[in-house]
């Protein structure tokens, strides 16, 4: 899709951004002019990002890192503001997932999640913060759906993201006088994701998955990519603190979603 913001002369971290809906957030930013940093463990998966960053004509950077070592992504701000200047746009996306039940995930299991989905968001939060722009930046957190609905196989994941918002929403009242805004983007299902290969693992789920969605269909990492560069669009200057459904409509489908399947076998009048 065509840029439809200007970024150029800013500077965008995507902590977590290379690959799927990350990386879409970082490709639509790099289109719109800005120069993007990426990180995230995987050396290799840093390196291709940023040469696919480049062909799109951005100024790339990337940071093999992982955001539970406070003490790594802590350098990894300090290199990136000595080479690049100040932040403009901060995402924070970096996760984990595995569907589990509570009673056969392991303490260790739990705690991986949480440590990279929380935790993780807070390090990258905490040591970005001294290098953003002020007055003037913005800052997204990658949030889910698990945050506000409950779902089996997903405590982790749930008790994680539901902390993320809640640091958004927090960070809102303490980043708000230094000219900061802060808000989390919630996704909906996306398709070709490593999320939604985890959480639909056959057809026959990922066809329920889409009928659970108002708009009968998954999302594309590029239209979480729109939203982000929206949020961090003068157009939102006056946004901060909020929860932003990018989900085709399921965040008010809810306890409705098994109706919704059942419209859709009905020919409408
Ligand atoms: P993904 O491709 O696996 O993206 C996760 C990214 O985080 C990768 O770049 C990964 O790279 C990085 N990462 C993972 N653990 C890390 C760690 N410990 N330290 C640093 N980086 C780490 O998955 P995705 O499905 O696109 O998910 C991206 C975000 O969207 C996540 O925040 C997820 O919760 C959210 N979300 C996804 C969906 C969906 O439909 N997929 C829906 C709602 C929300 P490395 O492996 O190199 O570390
Ligand atoms: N079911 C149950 N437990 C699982 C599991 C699964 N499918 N996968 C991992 N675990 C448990 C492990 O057994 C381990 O617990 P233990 O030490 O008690 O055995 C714990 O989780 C940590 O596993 P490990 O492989 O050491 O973690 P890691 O730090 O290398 O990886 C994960 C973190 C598990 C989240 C891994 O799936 C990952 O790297 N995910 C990133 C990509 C992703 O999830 N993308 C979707 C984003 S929404």
């Amino acid at each position: 899709m065509t840029a439809t913001f200007d970024f150029s002369g800013k500077t965008v971290f995507v902590a977590g951004g290379t690959s799927g809906i990350n990386l879409g957030i970082a490709r639509c930013f790099a289109r719109s002019g800005a120069a993007v940093a990426v990180a995230s463990r995987s050396q290799e998966k840093v390196d291709a990002a940023v040469a696919e960053l480049e062909t799109l004509g951005s100024t790339a950077r990337g940071y093999a890192l992982d955001v539970r070592d406070a003490k790594a992504v802590q350098e990894a701000f300090a290199a990136h503001a000595e080479a690049a200047g100040e932040i403009d746009v901060l995402v924070s996306g970096a996760a984990g997932n595995f569907p589990a039940f509570a009673n056969d995930m392991s303490p260790n299991g739990f705690k991986a999640v949480v440590d990279i989905d929380l935790l993780g968001s807070f390090h990258v939060l905490r040591a970005a913060y001294a290098f953003l722009r002020k007055p003037g930046a913005s800052v997204i957190n990658i949030s889910a759906p698990q945050a506000w609905v409950a779902m089996p196989m997903q405590s982790h994941v749930c008790a994680a993201k539901a902390g993320v918002d809640m640091l958004t929403r927090t960070l809102a009242l303490e980043w708000g006088a230094a000219g900061i805004r802060i808000n989390s983007i919630s996704p909906g299902p996306i398709a070709d994701t490593e999320g939604m290969k985890r959480l639909a693992p056959n057809e026959a789920v990922a066809e329920q998955y889409r009928k659970s969605v108002p708009l009968q269909r998954f999302g594309t990492a590029d239209e979480i990519g729109q939203a982000a560069l929206f949020l961090s669009s003068d157009a939102a200057r006056y946004v901060s603190g909020v929860v932003l459904p990018v989900d085709g409509g399921w965040s008010v489908a809810g306890a409705s979603a098994a109706a919704l399947a059942m419209t859709q076998s009905h020919e409408r009048g």
